[in-house]
């Protein structure tokens, strides 16, 4: 999303100083006041970035912000130190230019602050992954470091650095941070040993005083007592808002992160504490006996305990703060100290210690950021270099000559990047030009450095002469030398400006900075030039047993004496800050300028005086009055041409031609006045940032009319191949579709017609078939029946040939042989004719199982039938009543087997022919059938009497057997039954019809041995003569038999046999006559 701000947005006051309506300095100084009372900390001047110091957190850092001013115009939005940032970035990642960040400002202005947030800005935008962020880590976690150590609250500030420092950020082509190297330059050493009113020393010490654990402490032989180090004041030990504790924890943290081992963590710890350990050695007098008073250490347990934590041996220490060794043309000489000399040497000691730990670590620092790769890096330079300092007590000293000296090259430099550079660019490029007066402090640089009479080369010949050599020497010199330069004055200056100034006090000088006068003390600029430290001492600490201090004292190696002096404090300085100036030379610069607002550290104070005072010396007027009197902006032409050739017709898209006549051309066809603008010999000048905003803001919207046109046409481009494409499938899709439901359809009607003509077709062919069927079943039948016929005829012709049916012949010839066989055996053996004969050959064969037994029975009937043909009519009759007998009697009287072999004889009294029967004979008219003697039982008593029977066709008799005399005669239709019993008796009883006359007497009960063929012949005749069926046969072994009135009971019971007489006839009573019959034996 575009955000439509611009610097000119709600701007309060102007944003950049070039804008000024009425361009004073009042009005400067106003516009700044209005703009820091409503928060708005920073202005430009240009593409300089002026910064006031709000003294309190302002909501204006946070990643949002960064995100706001990320890849934006500098001019687009309003001034921010992250816009400098990130123009510089840009322009180094995308310009392939190295920049340098010049942060200049008084003590207390913000320099550390903005030189953290332009630092915390490139880290924030550049690139991410895990290596690039340790990389960034360990660059910003560098700062807590060196902040400790080279960092104390002074009166101006809480946090201020006291050593200047430039870091090199290096940065691969992407624009990723590779590593670092950091420069340190001229360490406030003195605080280590002296602090002024109202200020610390070094927080390190207070940190670790307050911040390590007690083991630590116990083992760096420290008290969290501050009180109880010299070194440390007393006045102001806690601050408010430093927390030294929480800070001695980040520091520790910060130092592991960077790097640091722990046992180098624990050397540099070490030396810390042996720092607080010097200050506490005191000494006294001790008188000699030449007069002269020798110095002797007060209480040894410091120095003991020193002594213990940098392992050195104590006498040689001691030793140290008490002589001194002189080499002089090859001889030493050991010279005594006296008290104050033995505090000096002590002093000297604990700066060089501490001054030489904070450059190692510096160094170590380096080792552990320094850029891997050995590919071109681009740089990025962030300078924060200590302010120019003024105390107006006129307290001021070396130090502060050598900071207002740094001050004043890097104003220098500022000058020649961009007034003196940008003036010299218009000469150069030939635009007409009125020069600025501007006030070049090169002559007071020049002043200062110059090699032969400069101040700091003076200061080196006298540290360097022989003889007695005091500050006061040194001020007669500077007397003498630079007496007639414009900006130096001293009592005995021979400015005759000055002469008559007795203000100025003795030992003292005082040079007119660009930034103002300042008034120099000239105490001790010799022995800080000289930074003496004896070479006894030296030699003591490369004795020690501890790896950080023998590296730190290489001057002390007895094998590398090296009798030539090291170079002053004041040389070494003017080489370093001459390398610095060359490095930034070399890069584009980017100017912070910090101004504080007020002395208390206050926040929303804004002190008139202080700050007019800090933009006269800042030089800011010149530079807005330049910046003004110049052009805002300027741009080689092909680059302009480049940028803005979409603002008009001809140049767009492409300008055929020199870029310089493009340029013109676009110039002219743009509404903007022709004094905004100059043409130089390779560069367009544009005077207004105006313009500048103007043309940016017409190519924004340009672009974006081109980016409307290049979507549009692109959308239209897609949309119509996209449309084309859809059309092109459409006629595919429709095509198949087409093609799809056309095959269906004519599938539809193939598969009818298919249909249609198979039913026909079907029709057809089956009548065909029918057709043919029938054809080819007469054909078939015709051949059947002619196969037949031929079969039959080529049978019959050849079956006497067949085998098959020799089977069947064989089988039928055999069985013919068999059974002719049989036959023939079988009537060889037939057995006798006679119907009783039982026997019948054995059967030969199982299968004649059924003819032999048909054969034995047809052969018995045969047998029989010839037995019955031989037959007379007598004979016959015989056999007929036997048969009845056998169907009478048969298996129902025991009686009958025994009368089946006696033949029926019928007349065995032979009546006819026996006289004694005649008149028996002649009472019996028919002719008699049966003639036999029966015993008739006496109903009375059972007794038998004998009788004859007779029996005629139409009735029996009964007659006596002596006499013949027919006794009864009774026609046979009277009888209407005979009783027998079951038994072997011959008892039987014939009874008579009631009523009829035979029956008066009652029914007779009669015995025969011829039972059974008497009771034949009475069922045979008696019913034919009584024309009825039959006369009924009673076979019972109880019945009843009438006689007369009653009717007796006849009772057949089993007897035994008694003496012959075998069946015997009982009465028994009235009514019952027992029969006992015996048992066969
Ligand atoms: N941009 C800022 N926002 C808030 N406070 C600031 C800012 N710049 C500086 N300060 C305050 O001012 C103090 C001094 O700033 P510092 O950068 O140490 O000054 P210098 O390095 O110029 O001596 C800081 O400790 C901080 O409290
Ligand atoms: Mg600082």
């Amino acid at each position: 999303m575009e955000v439509k701000t611009s610097l000119l947005d709600n701007m309060i006051g102007v944003g950049d100083m070039v804008l000024l309506e009425v361009l004073t300095e009042d009005s400067f100084i106003e516009n700044l006041r209005k703009r820091f009372d409503h928060n708005e900390i920073y202005t430009y001047i240009g593409s300089v970035v002026i910064s006031m110091n709000p003294y309190r957190p302002l909501p204006i850092y946070t990643p949002e912000k960064v995100e706001e001013y990320r890849n934006r115009n500098f001019y687009e939005l309003s001034p921010h130190i992250f816009a400098l940032a990130d123009e510089a970035y840009r322009s180094l990642r995308d310009q392939d230019k190295d920049q340098c960040i010049l942060i200049t400002g008084e003590s207390g202005a913000g320099k550390t602050e903005a030189s953290k947030l332009v630092m915390s800005y490139v880290a924030a935008v550049c690139g991410k992954g895990q290596e690039v962020n340790k990389v960034k880590e360990q660059l910003l976690q560098s700062n807590p470091v060196l902040e400790a150590f080279g960092n104390a609250k002074t009166v101006r500030n809480d946090n201020s650095s006291r050593f200047g420092k430039y870091m090199d950020i290096e940065f691969d082509f992407k624009g990723d941070p590779l590593g670092g190297v950091i420069s340190n330059y001229l360490l406030e050493k003195s605080r280590v040993v002296k602090q002024p009113r109202g200020e610390r020393n070094f927080h390190i010490f207070y940190q670790l005083l307050s911040g390590a654990s007690d083991d630590t402490l116990k083992r760096l032989k420290l008290d969290r007592d501050f009180s109880k180090y010299n070194y440390l004041s007393l006045d102001s030990a806690a601050v408010n808002g430093l927390d030294d504790a929480a800070n001695f924890r980040t520091v520790r943290n910060a130092m592991q992160i960077v790097g640091f081992m722990e046992d180098e963590v624990q050397s540099v710890l070490e030396l810390v504490a042996a720092v607080l350990k010097l200050g506490n050695i005191e000494f006294k007098p001790e008188s000699r006996s030449n007069g002269t008073d020798e110095s002797r250490i007060k209480d040894k347990n410091d120095l003991k305990e020193m002594c213990e934590l940098l392992g050195i041996e104590q006498s040689v220490l001691e030793r140290a703060f008490s002589y001194r060794t002189v080499e002089a043309k090859m001889e030493k000489v050991a010279t005594t100290l006296n008290v104050a000399q033995a505090y000096y040497a002590r002093d000297a000691l604990a700066k060089n210690l501490y001054s030489r730990l904070f450059t190692w670590l510096v160094s170590r620092i380096n080792e552990s950021i320094k850029a891997q790769a050995k590919t071109r890096h681009k740089v990025m330079g962030v300078l924060d270099i200590y302010g120019f300092e003024i105390f107006e007590d006129g307290d001021n000293s070396f130090e502060q000559f050598i900071i207002n000296y740094c001050n004043e090259k890097l104003q220098q430099i500022f000058i020649e990047l961009t007034l003196r550079e940008e003036q010299e660019e218009y000469i150069r490029e030939g635009i007409e030009w009125t020069n600025i007066e501007y006030f070049n402090n090169a002559i007071i640089c020049d002043l200062i450095e110059n090699n032969q009479n400069g101040i700091l080369a003076m200061l080196d010949e006298e540290c360097l002469r022989p003889g007695t050599v005091t500050d006061e020497t040194f001020l007669d010199k500077l007397n003498t030398i630079c007496a007639e330069h414009q900006h130096f004055e001293s009592r005995l200056s021979k400015n005759s400006k000055f002469l008559n100034d007795h203000s100025l006090p003795h030992s003292c000088f005082r040079i007119q900075h660009y930034a103002g006068k300042v008034l120099y003390r000239v105490e001790g600029f010799v022995d800080k030039n000289n930074d003496l430290l004896y070479r006894d001492l030296s030699q003591a600490m490369y004795k020690a047993n501890h790896s950080l201090i023998k590296q730190l004292f290489p001057e002390g190696n007895p094998a590398k004496v090296n009798l030539k002096r090291p170079p002053t404090a004041g040389s070494q300085f003017k080489a370093s800050v001459g390398t610095l100036m060359r490095n930034l030379q070399t890069k584009n610069p980017n100017y912070i300028r910090c101004i504080k607002p007020n002395d208390k550290k206050a926040s929303h104070v804004f002190t008139e005086s202080l700050v007019r005072h800090q933009s006269r010396y800042l030089g800011l007027m010149e530079n807005v009055r330049v910046r003004r009197a110049g052009y805002a902006f300027r741009q080689p032409y092909e680059s302009c041409l480049e940028r803005y050739k979409m603002l008009c017709k001809r140049t767009w898209p492409h300008w055929k031609g020199p870029a310089r006549e493009g340029v013109e051309v676009l110039m002219g066809e743009l509404p903007v006045p022709a004094e905004e603008y100059s043409y130089g010999r390779s560069k367009i000048f544009i005077r207004n940032p105006r313009t500048l905003f103007f043309l940016e803001e017409r190519r924004r919207q340009c672009l974006q009319e081109l980016a409307t046109l290049i979507q549009k046409i692109y959308r239209g481009w897609k949309w119509r191949t996209y449309f084309l494409r859809l059309k092109k499938s459409q006629i595919v899709v429709s095509a198949w579709y087409r093609r799809y439901a056309q095959q269906k359809k004519y599938d539809k009607i193939k598969s009818s017609t298919i249909v249609m003509q198979s039913y026909i077709r079907g029709w057809q062919a089956r009548k065909l078939l029918r057709r043919l069927k029938y054809q080819k079943r007469c054909e078939e039948a015709v051949t059947t029946i002619t196969a037949y016929w031929h079969g039959t005829q080529v049978r019959r012709e050849y079956r006497k040939y067949f085998r098959a049916n020799a089977g069947r012949k064989i089988y039928e010839f055999t069985i013919q042989r068999i059974m002719q066989k049989y036959f023939l055996s079988l009537k060889s053996s037939m057995p006798s004719k006679s119907p009783i004969d039982k026997n019948w050959p054995a059967r030969p064969y199982l299968f004649l199982d059924a003819v032999h037994t048909e054969l034995r029975r047809i052969f018995h009937l045969w047998r029989c039938k010839k037995y019955r043909s031989q037959f007379t009519e007598e004979k016959k009759a015989v056999y007929e009543e036997k048969l009845e007998a056998s169907k009478l009697f048969k298996d129902k009287k025991a009686l009958y087997p025994s009368s089946v072999s006696q033949p029926f004889k019928g007349d065995y009294l032979e009546i006819r022919k026996n006289p004694k029967y005649q008149k028996l004979n002649s009472a019996v008219e028919e002719k008699v059938l049966l003639a036999d003697v029966v015993n008739k039982i006496n109903r009375a008593n059972g007794k038998g009497t004998a009788r004859i029977f007779l029996l005629t066709k139409k009735n029996f008799v009964l007659a006596d057997q002596k006499t013949g005399q027919v006794k009864a005669s009774v026609p046979l239709p009277d009888l209407t039954s005979v009783s027998v019993s079951t038994q072997s008796d011959g008892f039987f009883a014939l009874r008579l019809k009631e009523g009829s006359a035979s029956a008066v007497k009652g029914d007779f009960l009669l015995s025969s041995e011829h039972l059974i063929e008497i009771i034949t012949k009475l069922h045979r005749i008696g019913a034919t003569a009584a024309d009825r069926e039959q006369i009924d046969i009673d076979i019972s072994d109880e019945f009843l038999v009438q006689f007369k009135q009653d009717k007796v009971c006849v009772k057949f019971v089993q007897g035994v046999a008694k003496n012959g007489n075998s069946v015997s006839c009982k009465r028994k009573n009235n009514r019952l006559l027992e029969v006992s019959v015996p048992t066969k034996a």
